[in-house]
């Protein structure tokens, strides 16, 4: 093996066309795929850009080198870009219609055999986020993260254009409450104190706005110790944006042209306008505050159809002030009895008691569970009541108002994708706003915000909030707004409260002492009195954006470097144990349970 150093690059593989017909290239890359037929080889090379074939005389000693390539060989390739002749033009690649004649090849470096194929779909993701940086070499993931720099590069472009200004804020910092757990960080220097990760700017974006910079943005790295989805990991980036001065109907106009610039920009696709909905129109259609509403199938409020019809689960129900809705599942007249157990099964797990269906049969009659609690008219008018038509099945649940729409809501997806309802290559948009400003936890027993503690009521719940009548909370709304496409939250935000005493009656509605909120936001608060602007914002999940853009369904697809739903690093093996004297150096020692945990990881 030797270091070539008169050979400079001159070409990306995958950048070569017939344009580059008769020049002579030197191109660099990881040999992919390597034929051997006696008398010539055939290389298929591979850089960030793309496959090149590459034909090389063995018997040549520029070349010979060729009779001792494999997969993932690092080589240098001097040679003369020809047309492939008729017939053997690859129309699958950019480069299909070239080939390099080598006249020069070098070995740069060798590779170990690797785990696994680049590329190959049936390796275990586990083996793949061990070895990622292999995983990465694969087109698929160049494209994801290729796709995730352009978008980062016109966000920052747009938002400069717009007057917005980047600024970089802490992570070691303190508390910002979004929802989840902290990630903590022992201080050495000041012993038995911790910083905390920021689970957002939120607190910073909004002291940017005290100090008069108008409007800020940020990519922000964000931290949150939470259950972990497909749509969620423990770090994840945000375009985190602030203005001052505005309301929130400015804030959605820009956030529209934005999202107009990115989708015309990496799709070409001209979104038209961004429909809204209000959070309780959300709820009452979808069972959900982001629906995905790429298909129908929307929930029907049946109350009316079945008060007292004598059956005892709905009429209690209804005595305690839930609902019962249902759904039609279009053909569903033809499902099996296991095919509804499964779906029953469903509703169970998104917390419901039990499924009523219904289905019309071939011969136009109705068979149902419960149909000896009706008579026929009145199964037939439920059935309808549900938008259900001819050879269809109707799906209903009873139960309180949460209960009863995240099952139907879990029902209607779990349909939607199995009956083929989505058109996968579309997008649907949607600002869902007047969420509610707070809402209770049973677990807590206390009022936790909705979006989060700086967000502003509505002007006309001020009194609400400022009252004392806890009846009134529920019903507060908020200057809060959410985007939305094909059922996931892309970003949120809302317009803040700006005055101190407002801001300190809202913690202290949530539970918080007069101690608690001086220690975790007395700096804060104190800010509020220097001249605060009215002003508001939003973050967009950067990960979720690039997912869609990329028409993935799982964030770790768009992140060179992410975590597994445990939040570890499979590859650089991480969280991971440290020894005894740094523990000691931070001043932390660890508990008789951490230390067992630890003994038992070492067995496995
Ligand atoms: P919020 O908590 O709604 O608002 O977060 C904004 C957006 O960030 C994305 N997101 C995530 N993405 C990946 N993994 C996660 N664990 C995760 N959590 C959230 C979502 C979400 O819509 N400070 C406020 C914004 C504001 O009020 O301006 C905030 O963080 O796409
Ligand atoms: P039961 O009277 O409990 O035997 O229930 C009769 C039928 O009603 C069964 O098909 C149950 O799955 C269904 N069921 C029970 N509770 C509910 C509920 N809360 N919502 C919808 N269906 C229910």
């Amino acid at each position: 093996m030797k270091f070539v150093k008169d050979l400079k690059r001159t070409d990306y593989c995958g950048k070569l066309s017939a344009a580059n017909v008769g020049q002579k290239v030197v191109v660099m890359g990881w040999v992919d795929v390597r034929r051997d037929h006696g008398n010539l080889v055939f290389i298929d090379l591979r850089d960030r850009e793309g496959i090149v074939q590459v034909v090389l005389d063995p018997n040549k000693a520029d070349t010979a080198a060729s009779k001792n390539l494999r997969g993932e060989f690092v080589i240098a390739v001097e040679g003369v870009v020809r047309a492939r002749p008729d017939g053997m033009k690859n129309t699958k690649i950019k480069t299909g219609e070239i080939e390099i004649e080598a006249t020069r090849c070098e070995i740069l470096n060798e590779s170990a055999v690797p785990p696994f194929q680049a590329g190959d779909d049936n390796v275990n993701e586990m083996l793949r986020l061990k070895y990622r940086y292999l995983d990465l070499r694969t087109p698929r993931l160049q494209y994801h993260l290729m796709t995730r720099h352009k978008v980062a590069q016109l966000v920052r472009r747009f938002l400069s254009e717009n007057g917005f200004l980047e600024v970089e804020t802490p992570i070691l910092y303190k508390s910002t409450p979004e929802g989840a757990r902290d990630y903590l960080v022992p201080s050495r220097v000041n012993q038995g104190t911790f910083y905390a990760l920021p689970q957002s700017p939120q607190t910073l974006k909004q002291l940017l706005m005290i100090s008069g910079y108008d409007r800020y943005f940020q990519i922000a790295r964000c931290f949150r110790d939470e259950d972990l989805r497909a749509d969620r990991q423990p770090e994840f980036s945000q375009i985190d944006m602030e203005m001052s001065f505005i309301d929130q109907e400015d804030i959605m106009a820009m956030n529209e042209k934005l999202l107009r610039t990115i989708w015309k920009e990496i799709k070409g696709i001209d979104v038209g306008a961004i429909p809204r909905m209000t959070f309780q129109e959300a709820m009452d259609r979808y069972g959900n505050d982001k629906p995905d509403t790429r298909f129908g199938m929307e929930i029907k409020d049946l109350a009316s159809v079945v008060t007292g019809s004598g059956f005892k689960v709905f009429d209690d129900v209804l005595a305690r002030k839930g609902i019962v809705r249902g759904i039609a599942v279009p053909k569903g007249g033809t499902f099996s009895r296991g095919q509804f157990d499964k779906l029953t099964d469903i509703a169970k797990r998104g917390g419901a008691k039990g499924l009523v269906w219904i289905k019309n049969e071939a011969d136009g009659s109705f068979a149902s569970p419960v149909s000896k609690f009706f008579s026929p008219e009145k199964l037939a008018e439920i059935f309808a009541a549900t938008g259900a038509e001819k050879g269809d099945a109707a799906l209903i649940v009873a139960d309180d108002f949460d209960t009863a729409c995240a099952s139907l809501s879990t029902l209607r997806m779990h349909l939607g994708k199995e009956l083929n309802l989505i058109d996968n290559k579309s997008y649907k948009f949607l600002w869902v706003v007047d969420f509610p400003l707070l809402e209770y936890s049973p677990d807590e027993k206390r009022w936790v915000a909705r979006h989060h503690p700086f967000t502003s009521p509505r002007d006309d719940f001020f009194e609400d909030l400022l009252g004392n009548n806890e009846e009134a909370y529920g019903k507060i709304l908020a200057k809060a707004y959410d985007l939305v496409c094909n059922g996931y939250e892309m970003g949120g935000g809302s317009i803040r409260i700006y005055r101190n005493e407002i801001q300190q009656a809202m913690f202290k509605l949530l539970g918080m002492s007069k101690e608690e909120t001086q220690s975790k936001f007395g700096y804060f608060l104190e800010a509020l009195q220097y001249g605060t602007p009215p002003h508001g914002g939003i973050a967009w999940g950067l990960d979720r954006l690039v997912m869609l853009l990329c028409e993935t369904d799982a964030i770790r697809e768009v992140i060179a470097f992410p975590k597994t739903a445990k939040a570890s690093d499979l590859m650089a093996e991480c969280p991971s144990e440290v020894s005894r004297e740094q523990l000691a150096e931070v001043g932390v020692r660890l508990s008789p349970l951490a230390e067992k945990a630890l003994e038992e990881a070492k067995k496995v």
